[in-house]
């Protein structure tokens, strides 16, 4: 008999999570998302419906340890297996760090980094007793290369880059898999979530999604592919890419780049423009 997989997705009602919740859906898993927005988690369940084998929707906060607890507790109790686990829910930061409120870094950090630790927290626990399973944390660009005026949301991805790393060598002897995921700008609601001193910030996140060649399917499509693949790494934006690889092997012209960004930010600043994320990965 033909064994039917399981992936939990953490914010899975919308953009990257939701293509994947789709993506995992027409391969015929079985699907469940976790979201704190209900419309677009009761949204999303119902195309779901559609193609994968059996599929559900939590209202579950990743800043608390009790709501993904008790999702993981749901879906074990329904399919008595978990597969995969995408911890993917994040929200988007920006901001001079004189500027930046210590409540919006304590926000982000709550949620990109503390729900990602959540996440393989409470899962390695069901991985470890079944003695198989994946986690994908969805980093960022951010998490690699250090754009200015990003510095909560840069520390965020960097950190979960860190953990993600850190898990790869400990958790092979159980037979538990990581891949962590690094996309630079790409098209999803990511925008509306912004928190920023700056008050055009959400508009300025929002034009920066739209640069990229690039689509949520086409990423969702590269990370299931991995997690088959057992690969550690995604990069997803050949762009993006070849920066991380100008920090690493040209570390010198790297840095007169991101000096030359934060230059152009200052003035942009003295002239009282509009201030742009120009050049940095979310
Ligand atoms: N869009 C980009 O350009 C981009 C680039 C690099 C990395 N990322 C990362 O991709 C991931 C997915 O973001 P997206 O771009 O699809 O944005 P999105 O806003 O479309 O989706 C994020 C989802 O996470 C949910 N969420 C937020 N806080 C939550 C919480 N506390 N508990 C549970 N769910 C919560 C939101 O309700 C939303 O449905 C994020 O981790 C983001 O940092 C996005």
């Amino acid at each position: 008999m033909q064994t039917i997989k399981t992936v939990a997705i953490t914010g899975g009602a919308s953009g990257l999570g939701k293509a994947l919740a789709l993506r995992f859906a027409r391969e015929g898993w079985n699907v469940a998302i976790a979201d704190l927005n209900q419309a677009r988690g009761d949204e999303t369940l119902q195309q779901l419906k559609t193609s994968a084998r059996d599929a559900f929707f939590s209202l579950c906060d990743v800043r608390s340890a009790s709501d993904i607890l008790h999702w993981r507790d749901a879906i074990l109790a329904r399919w008595k297996r978990i597969d995969v686990v995408i911890n993917n829910a994040g929200v988007a930061t920006h901001g001079a760090i004189d500027r930046s409120s210590e409540d919006d870094w304590n926000w982000v950090i709550d949620i990109n980094l503390m729900g990602v630790v959540r996440g393989c927290k409470y899962f390695t626990e069901t991985f470890k007793q079944q003695g198989f399973g994946h986690i994908v944390n969805v980093a960022s660009m951010a998490g690699l290369i250090h754009s200015p005026e990003m510095s909560s949301y840069n520390a965020t991805k960097a950190g979960v880059v860190a953990i993600s790393e850190t898990l790869r060598g400990e958790l092979k002897p159980y037979g538990i898999g990581i891949t962590v995921v690094c996309p630079g700008f790409f098209q999803t609601n990511l925008a509306e979530s912004t928190r920023s001193p700056d008050a055009d910030a959400s508009k300025m996140v929002s034009k920066l999604l739209a640069t990229s060649a690039i689509s949520a399917d086409d990423i969702a499509d590269m990370i299931f592919l991995a997690i088959a693949q057992k690969r550690y790494l995604v990069l997803p934006h050949a762009s993006y890419r070849r920066l991380w690889y100008l920090k690493r092997f040209l570390p010198f012209l790297y840095g007169r780049m991101m000096d030359k960004i934060g230059r152009k930010i200052a003035l942009m600043r003295s002239h009282k423009k509009n201030i742009s994320t120009e050049g940095s990965p979310t």
